[in-house]
C-alpha cells in the first residue's frame, strides 16, 4: 500500500463511521511542502451537503483518525486537512524497498486484459513521424501497464493492404533494383513507391496501369500476389531492425490484411441488423440520433449553420472495403479472440473522427463495455517551429532521425565522456542518441506539439536522458568507492531535510505509475524521475555519505542504492537502458 492509499483508506473508514454512510475519500499530494506533503479536502465538500461546519468535521475526523505512526495532521482554512508524514515513517519505506525488486510497486488490484495498437507503419510508404511518436509512446505504456500486472497484448497494425500496392507492383514490374532492394528493403521500397506515386501524377497511363496492377492483386493473381509476399517480408525485415534498435517488440503483427476475409460478412452483417445502409452506391454507417447534442455525435458536421451526415463509409461504390471496415472487423477479432477489457489506439491526433466513429459503432454492435481509447497525440516541430522536414522537404524517416540523435550524441561524449576505448564512446553515443530522441518524446504532453532540438535532448545538462544518465551513474559509483559489502534493508534513520526529501520522492515512485495510466500520460513519469534525479544530487551536496559513519552512513547507502534503482526502473518502464558508466 502506497502511503496515499494508507492516508485514504484511514480517512475513509473514519468517515464512514462518522457519518454512518460509506464515504471514500481521496488525498492529493501538497502543492507547498511548508504545509505538508499531503492534503485533503473531503471535510469541506461532505460538510456542505450536510449543511454542517466543515472545520468542526475535519476537527472531529483528525481526533479519530489512527494514524499516529505515519503523520501528523493540522486544520487550515475553512477546512483542509493537511498531513506532514514523519521521518520514521519514510524511513520504513526505504527499507521495505531497499529489499523489494517492485520497489514496493504494487500490482493493480483489478488487471485487465489491454491491447495495444501502436506503431502501425504502413508498408511500402514513408513512416512518418507519427508513426515515431507513436512507436516510443506505445512502447513505454505497455512496459508500465504490464510492470503494474495488466494482461498486455501488443499489436503491430501494419497497413500492409492498400492502394499504395498498386504503385509498387506496377514500379517493381518495371524499375526494380534487386541489389538496392537487399541492402535497404526499406528504403528501395519507399523509393518504388515515389517512383510509381510521383510519375502516375503527370502520366495517365501509368496511374491506369497501378489502378490495374491493385485489381489483379486484389482478385488473387499469382505473380501480383507473390510480389506482395515478398514486399511483405522485406519490409518486416526492415521494420524489425529498426525495432531491435529501438528496444521495441510486438506480441502480434495482425496487419490489416489479416481482416481481408472478415470484410465482406461484416458489411452483409450490418446491413442486416440496419446499422449500416447503402447511399449513392457505397454503404455507409450513419447516426442513429441517440445522441441529443451534435457537436457529439461523430456522424454530424456542421456545414455553414446546417449540421449534416458525416457518415462512415465501409465500402465503396466499386466494392472496395476501407480502412473503417477493417478496424471494425480487427475490434471484433480483438474483443471475441482476447477477450479484451480495453484497446488503446495510440494513433495521431488526426484521425480522431476516425475513432470517435469507430467507438460508437462498437457500442451500436454490443461492445459498450470494451473501454476504448484513442491515445491522441500532437506533432514534432523543427527548431523554425514548422513540422518536422528533412533538408530536402520529404518526411523524415525514423532510421534518420536515430542516426542524427546519434551523431549529435557523439560530440557530447567525445566532449564529456570519461570512458577510455572508442568502442565504449561509440556504445555510449548510440545510447544516449536513441534515448534522448525516446525521452524528448515522452517527456511532452502527449497532446502538445514540440520542438526537436537535437542539441538540447543530447545535453548533460537540462531535463534530459543524459541528465538522468549520469544521476544515475553517480548515485551508483559510490558503491563502487566501498569497503565494506552493502546489504540493504536493516533499520535506518533519516535527519536531514535533504534525506527526508529524497525519500518522500523516492516513496512516490508507487503512486507516480499507476497515475501515468489514468490519461496514458508518461510525461508523470519523465517529470517524477528528474524531480528524483535534482532531489538526489541535492541529497549528496548536502550529507556525505562515505565520511558517515554507523546508522547515518548505512542509512545513506541505503538512500544511493533505492535511487539508483527507482532510476533504472522508471527509465527502463520508459523504454530506456541505463549505461553503467559515462
Ligand atoms: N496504419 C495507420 C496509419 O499509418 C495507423 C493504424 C493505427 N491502428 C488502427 N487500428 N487504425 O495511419
Amino acid at each position: 500500500m502506497t502511503i496515499a492509499q494508507h492516508l485514504e483508506s484511514s480517512l475513509s473508514a473514519t468517515l464512514t463511521q462518522i457519518l454512518g454512510e460509506t464515504i471514500v475519500a481521496s488525498v492529493s499530494p501538497a502543492t507547498d511542502l511548508r504545509f505538508g506533503d499531503y492534503q485533503c479536502n473531503a471535510a469541506m465538500a461532505l460538510a456542505k451537503s450536510r449543511k454542517m461546519n466543515p472545520r468542526a468535521l475535519a476537527e472531529q475526523i483528525i481526533a479519530a483518525l489512527d494514524i499516529a505512526d505515519l503523520a501528523t495532521t493540522e486544520i487550515a482554512g475553512p477546512g483542509f486537512i493537511n498531513f506532514r508524514i514523519k521521518a520514521e515513517a519514510y524511513a520504513t519505506r526505504m527499507q521495505a524497498a531497499a529489499i523489494d525488486e517492485r520497489l514496493s510497486v504494487d500490482r493493480i488490484a483489478t488487471p485487465q486484459t489491454i491491447v495495444i495498437d501502436f506503431s502501425a507503419p504502413n508498408v511500402a510508404k514513408p513512416m512518418h513521424i507519427g508513426h515515431i511518436r507513436s512507436t516510443i509512446l506505445g512502447e513505454s505504456l505497455s512496459r508500465i501497464a504490464r510492470f503494474l500486472g495488466h494482461n498486455v497484448i501488443t499489436d503491430n497494425h501494419i497497413g500492409d493492404w492498400g492502394t499504395q500496392f498498386g504503385m509498387v507492383t506496377w514500379a517493381w514490374k518495371n524499375v526494380l533494383d534487386e541489389a538496392a532492394l537487399l541492402a535497404d528493403p526499406l528504403e528501395e521500397l519507399l523509393r518504388l513507391y515515389r517512383y510509381a506515386s510521383d510519375s502516375s501524377k503527370t502520366d495517365e497511363a501509368i496511374r491506369e496501369a497501378c489502378r490495374s496492377e491493385l485489381v489483379k492483386l486484389q482478385q488473387g493473381d499469382a505473380e501480383n500476389f507473390a510480389i506482395w509476399t515478398r514486399c511483405l517480408e522485406l519490409s518486416k525485415k526492415g521494420l524489425n531492425a529498426i525495432y531491435n534498435r529501438l528496444d521495441v517488440s510486438f506480441d502480434h503483427w495482425l496487419g490489416e490484411s489479416a481482416y481481408n476475409d472478415a470484410l465482406a460478412p461484416l458489411v452483409e452483417e450490418l446491413l442486416e441488423k440496419n446499422l449500416a445502409r447503402e447511399s449513392e452506391g457505397a454503404v455507409c454507417i450513419f447516426s442513429d440520433g441517440s445522441v441529443s447534442d451534435p457537436t457529439k455525435d461523430p456522424f454530424l458536421i456542421r456545414r455553414d449553420a446546417d449540421w449534416t451526415d458525416f457518415p462512415m463509409m465501409i465500402r465503396k461504390s466499386d466494392g472496395a472495403f476501407n480502412y473503417a471496415t477493417t478496424d471494425i472487423a480487427t475490434l471484433q477479432f480483438r474483443q471475441r479472440e482476447w477477450q479484451a477489457d480495453a484497446v488503446w489506439y495510440v494513433v495521431d491526433h488526426r484521425q480522431s473522427s476516425h475513432f470517435q466513429q469507430l467507438f460508437a459503432v462498437a457500442a451500436r454492435l454490443g461492445m459498450a463495455e470494451v473501454d476504448l481509447r484513442h491515445i491522441a497525440f500532437g506533432t514534432i516541430l523543427g527548431t523554425d517551429g514548422k513540422p518536422l522536414k528533412t533538408r530536402a522537404g520529404d518526411l523524415p524517416q525514423l532510421a534518420d532521425v536515430l542516426d542524427d540523435a546519434v551523431s549529435a550524441a557523439r560530440l557530447t561524449v567525445n566532449e564529456r565522456s570519461r570512458l577510455d576505448t572508442d568502442e565504449e564512446r561509440a556504445n555510449l553515443a548510440e545510447l544516449i542518441g536513441i534515448s534522448a530522441v525516446k525521452f524528448t518524446e515522452l517527456a511532452h504532453h502527449r497532446l502538445s506539439d514540440y520542438v526537436f532540438d537535437l542539441n538540447k535532448m543530447v545535453a548533460l545538462e537540462g531535463d534530459t536522458a543524459p541528465y538522468l544518465f549520469y544521476s544515475f551513474v553517480r548515485s551508483r559509483s559510490i558503491f563502487r568507492k566501498l569497503e565494506e559489502t552493502f546489504q540493504p534493508g536493516s533499520t535506518i534513520e533519516l535527519k536531514e531535510e535533504a534525506e527526508i526529501h529524497l525519500a518522500r520522492l523516492l516513496s512516490r515512485f508507487a503512486e507516480v505509475l499507476p497515475s501515468v495510466l489514468d490519461d496514458c500520460r508518461p510525461n508523470l513519469l519523465t517529470t517524477y524521475l528528474l524531480e528524483t534525479a535534482r532531489a538526489f544530487h541535492s541529497y549528496f551536496e548536502a550529507c556525505p555519505v562515505l565520511k558517515a559513519e554507523g546508522i547515518t552512513r548505512y542509512s545513506r547507502l541505503t538512500l544511493c542504492d533505492v535511487t539508483a534503482r527507482t532510476l533504472q526502473q522508471g527509465l527502463q518502464l520508459l523504454g530506456i537502458p541505463v549505461p553503467q558508466r559515462m
